[in-house]
């Protein structure tokens, strides 16, 4: 599986040789057992299970189940941490008075940061990352807290009273009510559109070594808390080029507006003076086709069916885009395919979550894939501190000039 690999630590580290690999283009930053992928070949399995299989027979608690444990759970074991991460749904009243502190108008991931980061002043209780007990715990609770501060950081966005979690109701379902409910007004998940959003996140759980769990696994190296690594991974995954992409997709789409102008973006993407790129299309490890985007695909049609939105403006547009760019000498040459970013915009508008919360329902997401390779890298006895060597291209040695002589 994979390419041919070379375990640099004693040939190079001991003779003080070291490589130099900006982007860790063909650098492995560790080795685990959770996600494998192959870009070439559009393959993405989670602890061996092929993404297709998962997505469709499987829910995301039981995909949770499985980056943690290593195993799909039974029927009895899956009940059993169904309950356990409903018992863990609520978050501390205190947490709530955070949110006040923000300005109604700051980005859901800006909150995020601060509130996922702040969950480590509430649980000392379990914070001996050596003591196992303590990492399962921390991670019952980052997943399942993590769609009620989502959830918060919406509400207090729009300036409506927080919704408490509903236990009866499964993952998806509870995050859309939450989202959703107001004190005037029950909100009925419906189960097509629930299991669309279920299906997001199954497809964003885990994808290996990508920034920002690179970031959460190097955060964790010092000894850091779980939250505080968390925290750290969703600054990452922030980025425009990591997470932000289909907050970012959608708002390209929209500034397009009409199909007439598709022609127009499309020079400016392969234009090497103009830094555009169109959103949505290339990814640094699929380089024939993303399988996510595949699934996502056929769930943005499964979802405008129900509600009847064969004729979305939007929809129409990506498809038209998409078909534009795959016929285009540029695209083609460099393999610029769309990633699952392109349709996951579409499918969440259409649930009638507003684009700044895209990033965070990622977020959501990808706590399952980052606390699971946080324990991974934690349980290895033979862990180190990350801390990669640079190549320094800076001045040499120079004597310090007085204040008053310096020009
Ligand atoms: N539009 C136009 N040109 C592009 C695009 C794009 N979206 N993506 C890559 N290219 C071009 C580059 O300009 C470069 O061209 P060159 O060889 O002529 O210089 C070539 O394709 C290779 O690009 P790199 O930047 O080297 O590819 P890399 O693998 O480093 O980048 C990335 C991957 C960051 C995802 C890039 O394709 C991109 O910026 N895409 C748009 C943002 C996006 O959709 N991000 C979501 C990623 S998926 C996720 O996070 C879940």
């Amino acid at each position: 599986m994979g390419p041919d690999v070379v375990d640099i630590r004693t040939l190079y580290s001991r003779a003080g040789v070291f490589t130099y690999d900006p982007g860790f283009l063909s650098t492995a930053s560790s080795s685990s057992k959770i996600t494998f992928i192959d870009g070439d070949k559009g393959i993405l399995l989670y602890r061996g299970y092929p993404i297709e299989q998962l997505a469709v027979q499987c829910d995301f608690m039981e995909v949770c189940y499985l980056l943690l444990n290593g195993e799909l759970p039974n029927a009895q074991q899956k009940t059993s941490f169904d309950l356990t991460i409903k018992e863990h749904t609520m978050v501390h009243e205190q947490l709530a008075r955070f949110y006040t502190g923000f300005r109604r108008d700051a980005h859901p991931m800006a909150v995020m940061v601060g509130v996922v980061g702040a969950l480590s002043a509430f649980y000392h209780d379990a914070m001996d990352i050596s003591d196992a007990s303590h990492r399962e715990l921390s991670a019952f609770r980052l997943i399942a807290k993590l769609p009620t501060i989502t959830a918060m950081a919406y509400k207090y966005n729009i300036g409506q009273p927080f919704v408490y979690p509903r236990n009866s109701l499964n993952y998806a379902e509870n995050f859309m009510h939450m989202m959703f409910a107001t004190p005037a007004e029950e909100y009925k998940p419906n189960p097509v559109l629930a299991r669309a959003l279920d299906r997001i996140l199954i497809l964003h759980a885990d994808h290996e070594q990508n920034a920002s769990t690179s970031t959460v696994r190097l955060a964790g190296s010092s000894g850091a808390n779980p939250f505080a690594c968390i925290s750290a991974g969703i600054a990452c995954l922030w980025g425009p080029a990591h997470g932000g992409a289909n907050e970012a997709c959608l708002n390209m789409l929209e500034e397009i507006g009409d199909e007439s102008r598709i022609g127009e973006y499309i020079n400016r993407a392969k234009d090497k003076n103009d830094p555009f790129r169109l959103v949505g299309f290339g990814h640094r490890v699929y380089k024939n086709f993303d399988p996510r985007a595949k699934l996502m695909r056929e769930t943005c049609h499964e979802v405008l069916d129900e509600l009847g939105l064969h004729d979305d403006r939007l929809f129409k547009l990506a498809l038209r885009l998409e078909k534009i760019a795959l016929e285009d000498e540029y695209f083609i040459a460099r393999k610029l395919y769309p990633n699952v970013d392109f349709y996951s915009g579409i499918v969440q508008r259409a649930l009638g979550i507003p684009p700044s919360m895209f990033t965070a329902i990622f977020t959501m997401a990808r706590t399952a894939g980052w606390i699971a390779q946080w324990n991974e890298m934690i349980s290895d006895p033979e862990y180190k501190i990350g801390r990669p060597r640079q190549l320094y291209t800076g001045a040499t040695t120079r004597d310090v000039v007085p204040l008053a002589l310096r020009t």
